[in-house]
Formats: C-alpha cells, sequence, structure tokens
C-alpha cells in the first residue's frame, strides 16, 4: 500500500490508498481496519491525516466508525434506495472504485497534456490509445492490431458509421426479429430500413437468412452475437460459420455488434475471424467497463478503412483525445480488466438471483448476462410493461425494439441497470407478483 505522488492534500491520498485496499480486498468488507495508530506507521503520517482520512473515507460511505470498536468496510453500493427502478437501461452497475479512477486519470492526465497540435490528434485516435485497446480486445476477444481499428463515441458511433459507409450497396439492413432501439435509430436516421430474419435460440437462421438476401436484395445483416439485445441468445462457431458462409456467397456485409463480447461462453470465434473481407466489427468499453468512458472501436474490412475515417473526420473528428488517454490508461492499469472480471461476477450472481425469483427454467446464457428476455405473447408483453411501470418497475416497451411487422413476443429485463443487487431483488418481487398474476389489462 502507498501513497500516489498527486497534488492532493495528504489525507485525501491517504484515504485512496486505503479504498484502494479495499477494493482490491486487502481490507475486505465487514472487517475492521487497522487502529489509526497502525495505519499511521504504516503510512509514516500523523494520526491526526489518518483521523481526516477515516473522515473523508465516511464520508464517501467507504467505512463506518463505531464508538469503541473501531473503524468497519461497508458493503459497497448494497444498498436499495426504495425507489422506482428503471430497468430499461442496459447500463453496468459501478465497479471502478474512485482510488482506482484516480490512478488512471492522473497517468491520463500526463499523457494527454502531452498530445499532438493539442490534442487534435489522428481523428482515428492515436497510435498508442489503439495499440492499447487493439492489444486488451485481442487477449479477450478477437486479435486486432492498432492498425485495424478506429476509435470513436461508442459502439452506437460505431454502427452508425458502418450504416452509413455500407449504404450505397443496399438500403435494407437484414437483423434479428428484435433488435437495439440504438441500430433501429441510427438507420431511420439514415433513411435506411431493417427488416426481420427469422431466429431460433441461436440467432438468425440459415435458411431465413438466405431467403431475406434473396428475396429483398438486401446485402447488410446487422447481428449482436452475444446477448442479444433484447432476446439474449448467444451465437455458437457452428452456427456463425453456417452464416458466414451464406453472407460471402450473396456478397452481404455483415456489421458484427460485440459490445457484450465480455460475456461470451461459447467461444472466441468472431465473424470478423471469420469473413474479415465483409465484417465491420463494433464494440466499446460502455458495457465491459464503464459508461463513463465510451470509447467505441470500430474494424472495418480493409477496403472500407479510408470511408470509414472519411466519414468519423467530417462527424466529429474522432473520439476526445483524453477519453482515449483514460481508456488507455484504465487498461493498462489492470482497472479495465478488474472492471470486467467484477461485471461477469456479478452478471453471473444477477442472473441466478433473475431465474430463482421469477421460477424461469434454463435462460440461454446461465452464466451470466447483463438483461434476461422474458418470452410472451405480445399483446401481454404491452400490458406486462405497463403494469410494471404502475408498480414502480421501468421496463421498455416491447415495440421499441421491433423490427418490421410482427408485434414482439417478449420484454426485456436490464438486470445489470440498479446499482444495488439489493434493489433488483426489489423489482424481481415486483415483477413476479405480477407474472403470478392472472389479471389483463385492458387495452
Ligand atoms: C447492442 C448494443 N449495441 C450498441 C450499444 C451502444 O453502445 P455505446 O454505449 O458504446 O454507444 C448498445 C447500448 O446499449 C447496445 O445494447
Amino acid at each position: 500500500m502507498q501513497l500516489d505522488d498527486s497534488n492532493l492534500p495528504l489525507h485525501e491520498r491517504l484515504a485512496n490508498a486505503v479504498e484502494a485496499a479495499i477494493a482490491t480486498g486487502q481490507f475486505q468488507t465487514g472487517s475492521r481496519l487497522p487502529t489509526h495508530r497502525q495505519l499511521a506507521q504504516q503510512f509514516s503520517v500523523s494520526i491526526g491525516s489518518v483521523t481526516r482520512a477515516i473522515d473523508t473515507l465516511s464520508a464517501r460511505g467507504v467505512v463506518r466508525g463505531e464508538i469503541g470498536r473501531g473503524t468497519f468496510v461497508l458493503e459497497q453500493g448494497d444498498s436499495d434506495d426504495g425507489g422506482v427502478v428503471d430497468l430499461t437501461v442496459n447500463a453496468p452497475p459501478p465497479v471502478v472504485p474512485l482510488a482506482r479512477l484516480n490512478e488512471a486519470s492522473l497517468m491520463a492526465n500526463r499523457q494527454a497534456l502531452g498530445l499532438a497540435h493539442g490534442g487534435y490528434v489522428d481523428p482515428s485516435g492515436t497510435e498508442r490509445q489503439r495499440a492499447v485497446i487493439a492489444d486488451w480486445l485481442s487477449q479477450s476477444r478477437t486479435a486486432l492490431k492498432a492498425d485495424d481499428i478506429l476509435l470513436c463515441n461508442g459502439a452506437q458511433q460505431g454502427l452508425h458509421l458502418a450504416f452509413a459507409v455500407l449504404q450505397p450497396r443496399s438500403n435494407i439492413i437484414l437483423t434479428e426479429t428484435a433488435t437495439f432501439p440504438g441500430a433501429l435509430a441510427a438507420a431511420a436516421n439514415l433513411g435506411m430500413s431493417m427488416a426481420p430474419v427469422a431466429i431460433d435460440d441461436e440467432g438468425m437462421l440459415p435458411t431465413a437468412l438466405a431467403q431475406a438476401l434473396e428475396t429483398s436484395g438486401a446485402r447488410i445483416i446487422y447481428t449482436t452475437p452475444v446477448c442479444q439485445n433484447p432476446l439474449g441468445f448467444e451465437t455458437g462457431p457452428a452456427r456463425r460459420r453456417e452464416l458466414a458462409t451464406i453472407a460471402r456467397r450473396y456478397d452481404a456485409m455483415i456489421i458484427e455488434d460485440d459490445i457484450y463480447g465480455v460475456y461470451a461462453a461459447k467461444g472466441r470465434l468472431t465473424y470478423r475471424e471469420l469473413a474479415p473481407e465483409r465484417v465491420f466489427y463494433v464494440t466499446s468499453l460502455s458495457k465491459s467497463v464503464t459508461p463513463l468512458v465510451r470509447e467505441g472501436v470500430i474494424a472495418p474490412p480493409p477496403e472500407l478503412m479510408a470511408a470509414v475515417r472519411k466519414r468519423l473526420r467530417a462527424e466529429c473528428w474522432g473520439l476526445p483525445p483524453y477519453i482515449g488517454e483514460l481508456a488507455a490508461a484504465m487498461i493498462e492499469t489492470g482497472l479495465a480488466g478488474d472492471a470486467a472480471s467484477a461485471l461477469r461476477e456479478e452478471a453471473r450472481a444477477r442472473v441466478a438471483l433473475t431465474q430463482d425469483l421469477l421460477g424461469l427454467g434454463a435462460v440461454p446464457m446461465p452464466d451470466g448476462a447483463p438483461h434476461v428476455w422474458l418470452a410472451m405473447d405480445p399483446l401481454k408483453a404491452e400490458q406486462f410493461a405497463r403494469r410494471a411501470s404502475e408498480a414502480g418497475v421501468r421496463i421498455t416497451p416491447p415495440s421499441a425494439t421491433q423490427v418490421g411487422e410482427a408485434p414482439v413476443s417478449g420484454v426485456r429485463l436490464c438486470i445489470m441497470a440498479p446499482a444495488a443487487r439489493a434493489t433488483l431483488t426489489r423489482a424481481l418481487k415486483i415483477i413476479a407478483g405480477i407474472l403470478g398474476s392472472d389479471e389483463d389489462v385492458v387495452v
């Protein structure tokens, strides 16, 4: 345990060091911290500085002092505020400890101030920023080099760029029967339309995809193969091979939205690996680390790299370079990797909790997923979303994810959205109550 060398007051640096030790498990939740005297000796500071640091940590809700007993480490973020629960936003709970973010931002500050042209760097991101995340993704998902990728503002911009660059090939994008509302919005913004392809529990059916390509003339496929949003399935390697073969046969391009790749349980084979000449690989740090640093990554087929770069430069001149530095620092300090592991662990626990409280049998991604799909007939799904909202649990209206004419038959529960697991538990009990009642809402 060491104090950082920032210019922060001593007691804050001490508080940060103790918080970092809690985050890394050196001081366990519920345990008693060493005495003020012991901490003073350990850090070579005065007892007065320790007292101020402990006051700071109490104010942050990290520890609690008990008269005559000592100072105890509190459970982080596990209290339910009792308010409306929002299960509409696919956001991960906060797993980034302040002290670790401080450490990364200090590193980012130093790097950022040294950037060329005061920060007007290459619109694709600096070579270093791209190398750091390419390396991280290579270790965890798919082989990428710095020159294969561009950094952008979230996966959302990555999708918009891919759609825009591919638009001359066809105005129709084929996708699953329900999809991410942001993808629908991006397509609509460009005057493009999305058409559904029939699915089973692994994704698009090869025969249905071939038929849709044949009859619609579409030459663009958008898919989220890991934890599809909203339907929650994962496409395994055999199905990916079949679908990639069909895409090649029809000379169709695939936009692979791997934003939930951190939860992949069926191996690492990506469409990018299968068909690099026709795949736009898109991901971001939003779901695997934190949406605070919405660094998006897009790896287009090599011959379309220049077109994507041109468009990115015209739209916004790329990711703000400070965010690129912060993301790189989060990866280099190990914070990103630890956050990803913490999210996977949390997601596994939350899926089990959801199965238990809702009495669900098998779910498509039992090892952890950020959202769970409850299948039900379309009319019931809309009613259910409305009744849940009235009971204090907000759920995205199924129609928001609808592709084509057929209404969506189910609802998505964003189980990672509540910061505290206790809040999710309360929401799931409310949902179980609604599922258990036969009352129909007149529409
Ligand atoms: C499937 C999918 N793709 C892309 C995005 C957008 O990601 P970002 O926040 O990085 O822009 C989301 C966000 O919810 C998503 O669910």
